[in-house]
């Protein structure tokens, strides 16, 4: 996030889950956008990103790449990619040469500390499938080795293929639903049997090492035109739209999402349950039926096959895709015989798309729980007490079943309105019958048993206080439970106090009920004491009333907005005396022109954002139109002019990524008449390359095929292309490569916070234009949002359906945060963090507006929302800062340039030519003339 002191924010979020590791991505494309000019300056720095890991006390598995996927633009390759010759993801020595000093500069990065490094044990990471290639596997991992990398080395597998083998730990990854978040209820019939056959590929390719799943459907990713995540930040591949929330645990806005407390049930007893970690799949490929006898079930028993013999029974429905209730009992093995489970009577149910883990001989601190149904959540040895917490579906039948090493203790309820039915079994052996409804505390001897539905299963919290040294934050010993809040982060015990620090998201009165040990008589949350009451079991409650102050947000609709066209491309005037001149005749890329001159915009080192191009032809006066195929990938699209004339668009859908228009000119052009074309594109990113050995990042975004309509003889004398200002050699370092693109406005910097805009006409983007072209608008307004929370904000549009065929790009404090396809959608709410958003201060905020037809258009409505109300313990957020460096680049272009810069066109070649390393007048005006200002 370029708010990198977020990350501690979300990385707090994930260890509360009981997660200790979390794996992350690393885009060359956005360290080296320019061949051999390496970065890790300002938001691409990844020390706080590691710094920030490690202080909430998670290992980081590193995923460097070189190719990456992860929905990203050339799937992390870089845009220069494009233009350099030999297969990628092969040991092509082109590719080698390409990769070879971002894999060291990534790798010295990962390995700078070695300390870090050895002890939190962050493997690293590449991404297949591969056309196997042995030479490159072997090349990648000495890459690594040689700039210090030691820990293990993993690979992610697309499919349990067997590619990559030869690794430290082999994985792969699944998302058996797919990518459909349009039915988020509707499963595949068979989405659980992969796990099956999983196994045995796991014991064909990796037997020596740990089976790993590097990604198991989170979530899933939305398409331009999909349904929306609610219904889900990006450097975006054509299959994506500006959001990556996925739909995930932790959203976007990074607030929590329902399964997020799902996971923390399910991680939580990962964490508890090392027998799991030495435990073997027994029955597979046999499963239906398996232990209940009923074959709408599928039962996988998993077997501790070196502690214990614990046993875990994995249950859930044969068909994946069904919402029926099935009952069953369990007829099982344990260290008392066989037993059919309840043993009390009645039977288990599983509703719907529930799965199940039903323990045997689990070991529980000094406890022995010869068998439970309902499911563990965490459990806790606390003052000599074993604390066990279970749960299941309100309402739900379950046994927990007890094995003691002598006489068997009273079953009795301290707390809650349940009732328990009890039987002795053999082997000291006492079962206990409950429903799961609300919250029951049973107490029976030195344990204490937790009966809990699913909603207050989610309220729990395991913490663990640091212990010392560098890795205290990873300590696993002295849990502390607490049930109630949206998110506690932690708890420290210094002085006899227990200080809990956490995020409240009502002001309804959160009741805490807190098991500590019984040293701790006081407590706080977020600095202020808690009022404790003690419990008849021996457990502290407390009520806290979240602190949500009201706020009030700009009304964007009655800010002063200026406005400048931006698209004086096509006036007569113009020059692009300075623009690059597209004459390549020969291209390596795949796809062979069918031009005379190659007219890819990659070729000219433009990879992202708006393209235009321009073409000078001379008319032999029977011309009567003109007709290009375009390809910017999906959901792009593209407007011709003729000279200042208007001549059409295509706006674009969800799927077409390449088009073919024809458009009719509105005239008889002279005979020996000098005319300019000049064409506005969008392009979407580079599609991704998921086949090593193949192509298909180089894919052409550019003009595939042109003809003039009436004569087919008439031939352009020169073409034009311009992308973002400068190209690769980018200007906004600060930013980085991917935040401009090639709009007038943004060469000019017109969305950077220092351009000054007092010359500029009044007019809002509620206003708009009324005729095709491109419109920018600027607005600053100020935010005053207190310190102690978090209230994430985001700029939502409305579908506007009058005139619908429009592009929007959004920019706030010159952040390039959103593109807005008002024709395609989904996506009208784009959130923007803070740090990027100054929340105690002016903010400048900058819109650019495509006309695609010749009615104009504008925007419906612009708002600023708060997605959510949080009082926070979370970090201070500092605002972004631009690089040293960046601040006179910055404002030089931003500041100085006068909103036209239109010379004629002996004057800007003449007078400029000692500055030609810059391919763009304005920003060599900017420089030219600084310092004569001063
Ligand atoms: C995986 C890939 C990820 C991502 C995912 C789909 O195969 O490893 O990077 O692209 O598919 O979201």
């Amino acid at each position: 996030m370029p708010s990198q002191s977020l990350h501690l924010d979300v990385f707090q979020k994930i260890k509360s889950l009981g997660f200790n590791a979390i794996s992350a991505y690393f885009f060359w494309g956005i360290h080296e956008p320019k061949r051999g000019e390496i970065s890790f300056d300002g938001f691409r720095d990844l020390q706080p990103f590691f710094d920030a890991a490690m202080k909430a006390g998670l290992y980081v598995i590193a995923r460097p790449g070189p190719y990456i996927n992860a929905e990203t633009t050339g799937g992390g390759f870089p845009g220069w990619g494009t233009y350099t010759p030999g297969l990628w993801r092969t040991s092509n020595t082109s590719y080698v040469e390409a990769y070879t000093g971002y894999m060291k500069a990534i790798g010295a990065q990962i390995a700078k500390k070695p300390n870090y490094q050895r002890r939190s044990r962050n493997p690293c990471g590449f991404e297949a499938p591969f056309t196997e290639d042995f030479t490159y596997e072997s090349e990648l991992k000495a890459v690594l080795r040689s700039v210090g990398v030691t820990v293990p080395l993993t690979v992610n597998d697309a499919w349990p293929g067997g590619h990559f083998v030869d690794i430290d730990i082999y994985g792969y990854d699944s998302y058996p639903n797919g990518f459909d978040c349009a039915h988020p209820n509707d499963w595949l019939p068979g989405a659980v049997d992969s796990t099956e056959y999983f196994w045995g590929a796991h014991l064909q390719f990796s037997p020596q090492s740990l089976n790993a799943v590097y990604e198991f459907q989170g979530g899933a990713f939305d398409p331009w035109g999909g349904a929306g995540y609610e219904g889900v930040f990006s450097t975006a591949h054509p299959g994506v739209y500006t959001s990556y929330d996925y739909g995930s645990a932790i959203a976007e806005d990074r607030t929590l999402r329902e399964k997020y407390y799902e996971l923390k049930l399910q991680a939580n007893f990962r964490s508890v349950s090392p027998a799991f970690l030495t435990s073997r799949p027994i029955n597979i490929f046999s499963t239906q039926g398996s232990f209940t006898g009923n074959q709408a079930l599928k039962t996988t028993q998993v077997l501790d096959v070196v502690g214990n013999k614990t046993g875990f029974y994995v249950v859930r429905q044969t068909d994946a895709s069904t919402t029926a209730v099935q009952t069953y009992n369990l007829t099982l093995s344990t260290s008392i015989g066989t037993l059919t489970i309840p043993t009390i009577g009645g039977s288990l149910a599983l509703n719907g798309k529930d799965s199940k883990i039903h323990v045997v001989d689990y070991a529980a601190g000094s406890t022995t729980v010869l068998y439970s149904t309902g499911e563990i959540l965490t459990w806790a040895t606390i003052d000599k007490r074993d604390i066990i917490l279970v749960y299941g579906n309100a309402g739900e039948l379950h046994e927990t079943a007890f094995k003691f090493t002598s006489a068997i203790p009273a079953a009795t309820v301290v707390s809650g309105t349940g009732t328990i039915k009890t039987k002795v079994l053999a082997g000291n052996s006492l079962t206990l019958q409950y429903q799961t409804t609300g919250q029951t505390v049973v107490q029976v001897g030195n344990t204490v048993l937790y009966i809990l539905d699913r909603a207050n299963a989610y309220d729990f919290w395991v913490l663990h206080p640091a212990s010392t040294g560098a890795f205290a934050q990873f300590s696993t010993q002295n849990p502390i439970l607490v049930k109630g809040g949206y998110l506690l982060r932690s708890v420290s015990t210094t002085g006899g106090t227990l200080a809990f620090t956490g995020d409240l998201n009502s002001t309804a009165p959160v009741s805490f009920e807190i098991i500590a040990p019984a040293a701790f008589q006081s407590a706080t949350f977020n600095g202020v004491k808690l009022a404790l009451t003690k419990t008849r079991y021996g457990t502290l409650t407390a009520q806290k009333t979240a602190t949500l102050p009201a706020v009030t947000l700009p009304n964007l609709a009655a800010l002063k907005w200026k406005t400048a066209d931006s698209l004086p491309e096509i006036q007569s005037q113009y020059s692009d005396a300075l623009w690059t001149v597209a004459d390549h005749k020969t291209t390596i890329n795949p796809t062979p022109p069918n031009t005379t001159v190659v007219l890819y915009a990659g070729d000219y080192g433009f990879h992202t954002g708006n393209i235009l191009w321009r073409a000078h032809f001379n008319a032999t006066g029977a011309e009567t139109g003109f007709a290009a195929q375009l390809q910017g990938g999906s959901a792009f699209g593209f407007s011709v002019w003729l000279d200042a004339t208007f001549l059409g668009s295509w706006a674009g859908d969800a799927v077409t990524s390449a088009f073919n228009g024809t458009f009719s000119f509105p005239t008889v052009l002279p005979k020996g008449s000098t005319h300019v074309l000049t064409i506005l594109q969008d392009h979407m990113g580079n599609e991704e390359n998921w086949w090593a050995a193949g192509d298909d990042f180089k894919t052409p975004r550019g003009i595939l095929s042109y003809s003039f309509l009436g004569n087919a003889t008439t031939t352009v004398s020169v073409w034009k292309v311009a992308g973002n200002l400068g190209g690769e050699s980018y200007a906004d370092h600060s930013r980085g490569a991917f935040n401009e693109g090639g709009l007038f406005a943004e060469r000019q910097g017109w969305h950077l916070p220092g351009f000054n805009d007092a010359a500029w006409a009044v007019g809002a983007p509620t206003q708009g234009i009324a005729h095709a072209g491109v419109a920018f608008y600027r607005t600053s307004f100020d935010l005053n949002i207190p310190a102690g929370v978090d209230y994430p904000l985001a700029l939502v549009f409305t579908n506007s359906t009058a005139n619908p065929h429009f592009r929007a790009q959004l920019y706030v404090n010159g952040w390039q945060f959103g593109k807005y396809v008002n024709n395609i959608g989904p996506q009208t709410s784009f959130p923007v963090p803070q740090g990027i958003l100054n929340y105690n201060g002016v903010n400048t905020l900058g819109i650019s507006l495509w006309a695609a037809d010749a009615g104009g258009a504008r925007l419906d409505s612009l708002a600023l929302k708060l997605t959510a109300k949080v009082e926070s313990s979370m970090a201070p957020v500092p605002l972004f800062h631009d690089l040293p460096s960046q601040l006179t680049n910055a404002k030089a272009r931003g500041s100085l340039c006068c909103p036209r810069v239109i010379f004629p066109t002996p004057l800007s070649v003449a007078g400029l030519v000692s500055l030609d390393v810059l391919d763009h007048v304005d920003v060599s005006i900017s420089y030219a003339y600084l310092p004569l200002k001063r």
